[in-house]
């Protein structure tokens, strides 16, 4: 009879001796169970992270150690590696007790049992080592910190500003147009705190009317107004020992502004009705798409509230100037999308070209629409052009497309990555820009570029910004064959 705990015991020895292997590279290695749940630590993971690490996270979820983004239920790495994909030198900063934080690489695989010296069990492995180790990663891998996932060197800074921040409790004020990620990154900016314990109080100031608004930040007692029936708490009150997101800034009126000008210079303020006063141990966040400089200048806003609140200002960029953003972007929405609806999905090579082509004048928000509306359409499990909005990229922004989807990771690339060809070579007639993705092109454009691409089916299909099978069904239409 095999005795059982010595083939648990091998199994051990055999992970150690991996782990041993990759720790001589400076490398830290994690065996994840099907659930995702850590099964075997390498005792390297103390030296990265301190003593005691490796057995607080034996048997947890791996998102408690390396956060949701990365790993969680609706991840992007984690539907990669259901689907049998490895990633490599993804980014993400980890939390640890008292350290503070620490950026590390992370690469992840499914794992091959190819021999039983392996725990049956262990489903994923997972490689970690620390980022300024990993110089060679940063450039093309994604960064994930507390909800904000990005690519880009601008967007890596913020995260570098939100990790400065995490010790400090200045008012930040955080500008960029609408559907940039404001929200979100207050959100990291709060759950990366020493607040985080606490609660994070969100107040939409454009949503409600003056009169409401004042109520609604610093409460009322009964018949202060008319219809004030009983006391209500503020969101200030609510937010006590936590974070208060005041979004959209730029609508408070001017009466207000003088009270909120109090309560950030002597932390104090009263119920509206009300004459005792209260203490209030808040942190303040404020967002806007406005210019609040110019609303100084026109008298719209209190220029010393103004520098109160911008003591430590966070600009994020638009999307279309950080278009390295644009892919993990979406393939993390995706994996949201996909998880609330229990779907693995995934983009097409062509589908994702056409995202990577858009301006996103809407920015994250209007990325995130579109995928949202690819899986409502999509019929099975890969989003395909024609399944996104028709109003997106046109073919001929598909040559901008073939350039920035170079850039991907290979093992993102389900096929050859189809370039547009060069000017020398591209189309004599130029793709309508504002065309519907399933209408096809006039006979003599499909036969210049499928001359132009040697009949390459996949460039030709991806040129268009369609499916090969939509391409195949124009070819029929017009009686070309291949
Ligand atoms: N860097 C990011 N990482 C992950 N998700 C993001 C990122 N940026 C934006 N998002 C997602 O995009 C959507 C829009 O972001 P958010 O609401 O934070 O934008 P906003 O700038 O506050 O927009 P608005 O000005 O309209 O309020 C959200 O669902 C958010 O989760
Ligand atoms: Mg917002």
């Amino acid at each position: 009879m095999p005795d059982g705990s010595a083939g648990c015991d091998s199994k051990r020895i055999a992970f150690e001796a991996v782990s041993s292997a990759f720790g001589s590279l400076g490398r830290v290695c994690l065996a994840l169970n099907a659930a995702f749940e850590i099964a075997h630590v390498s005792p390297r993971m103390e030296a990265l992270l301190g003593p005691g690490v490796a057995a607080r996270y034996r048997g947890r979820p791996v998102e408690e150690l390396l956060g949701p983004d990365l790993l969680g239920p609706s991840s992007a790495m984690r539907a990669a590696l259901e689907a049998g994909e490895r990633r490599e030198g993804w980014r993400a900063w980890l939390r640890t007790e008292p350290a503070g934080s620490r950026l590390v690489s992370v690469s992840a695989a499914p794992l091959d049992h190819v021999s039983d010296a392996c725990d049956p069990d262990a489903r994923y492995l997972l490689v970690l080592r620390a980022a300024e180790e990993d110089p060679g990663a940063g450039g093309a891998a994604p960064t994930s910190f507390s909800g904000v996932i990005a690519r880009s060197q601008a967007m890596v800074g913020v995260m570098h500003l939100l990790e400065n921040l995490q010790h400090s409790d200045v008012s930040v004020l955080i500008t960029g147009e609408s559907g940039v990620g404001k929200g979100v990154v207050a959100h990291a900016l709060h759950a990366s705190s020493s607040r985080r314990a606490r609660p994070f109080v969100a107040v939409n100031c454009a949503a409600l009317p003056d009169t409401l608004l004042e109520s609604e930040l610093f409460g009322h007692v009964r018949g202060a107004f008319t219809g004030a029936v009983r006391d209500r708490v503020g969101r200030f009150e609510l937010a006590h020992g936590g974070t208060i997101f005041l979004d959209e800034i730029g609508d408070i009126p001017l009466h207000l502004q003088a009270k909120l000008l109090r309560v950030i210079q002597e932390r104090t303020f009263e119920r509206v009705g009300d004459s005792r006063t209260i203490k209030s141990d808040v942190r303040i966040v404020a967002a806007t798409h406005r210019d609040l400089h110019r609303g100084v200048a026109e008298g719209r806003f209190r220029e010393d509230l103004y520098y109160r609140l911008r003591v430590f200002p966070i600009e994020i960029p638009p999307l279309r100037e950080r278009p390295e953003d644009i892919e993990p972007l979406a393939r993390h929405l995706l994996a949201r999308v996909g998880a609330r609806s229990g779907r693995a999905l995934r983009f097409s090579p062509c589908a994702l070209r056409v995202l990577l082509a858009h301006p996103w004048p809407g920015n994250v928000r209007e990325l995130e629409n579109a995928i949202e509306y690819a899986a409502t359409v999509a019929l099975g499990q890969t989003l395909q052009p024609e399944d996104l909005p028709p109003d997106l990229a046109g073919p001929r922004d598909l040559a901008h497309a073939g350039a920035t989807a170079a850039a991907l990771p290979a093992s993102d690339q389900g096929e050859p990555a189809p370039r547009a060809p060069a000017s020398t070579t591209a189309p004599a007639t130029p793709p309508s820009t504002s065309r519907s993705p399933r209408r096809p092109p006039p006979r003599a454009e499909l036969l210049d570029a499928l001359t132009n691409y040697r009949w390459h089916m996949t460039k030709t299909a991806c040129h268009f910004g369609v499916s090969r099978t939509t391409l195949w069904r124009w070819l029929r239409a017009e009686g070309i064959s291949c």
